[in-house]
């Protein structure tokens, strides 16, 4: 199993979910963050002068899948949430060690 973390742009929120739904996805997590990457869309003039206005909101998606998931979840959103322009976001994936359903105590791959 792996865990996706997909920053996007907020307006981008609601085709991502979808283009997920559409694979089967039955459950995410959402947060609201902030951050700023190495782009210039962070810049902005001020009398004059360019300033770092710093972190912008975005949006975190997690999504734990099976490993054979992961592919196909990476491409739908990358597919969904870019615009082509910088400030696009990113996708971080990580190895998911365990998961358990609190409610009936499965495991693994049928807890997901
Ligand atoms: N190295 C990082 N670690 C953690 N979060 C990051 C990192 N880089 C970007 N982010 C997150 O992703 C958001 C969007 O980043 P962004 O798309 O601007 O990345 P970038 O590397 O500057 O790419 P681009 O050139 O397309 O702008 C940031 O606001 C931040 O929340
Ligand atoms: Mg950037």
């Amino acid at each position: 199993m792996k865990k996706l973390e997909a920053i996007i742009r907020p307006f981008k929120l609601e085709e991502v979910k979808e283009a997920l739904a559409e694979l089967g996805v039955e459950g995410m997590t959402l947060c609201e963050v902030k951050g700023f990457g190495h782009g210039t869309e962070h810049t902005e003039i001020y009398r004059d002068s360019p300033y770092k206005v710093g972190f912008l909101p975005r949006f975190k998606v997690e999504v734990v899948l099976p490993d054979e998931q992961i592919e196909e979840a990476l491409q739908v959103i990358m597919q969904a949430a870019r615009t082509g322009r910088s400030g696009d976001g990113k996708v971080f994936i990580t190895p998911v060690e365990q998961v358990i359903r609190i409610r009936t105590e499965e495991t693994g791959v049928a807890a997901i």
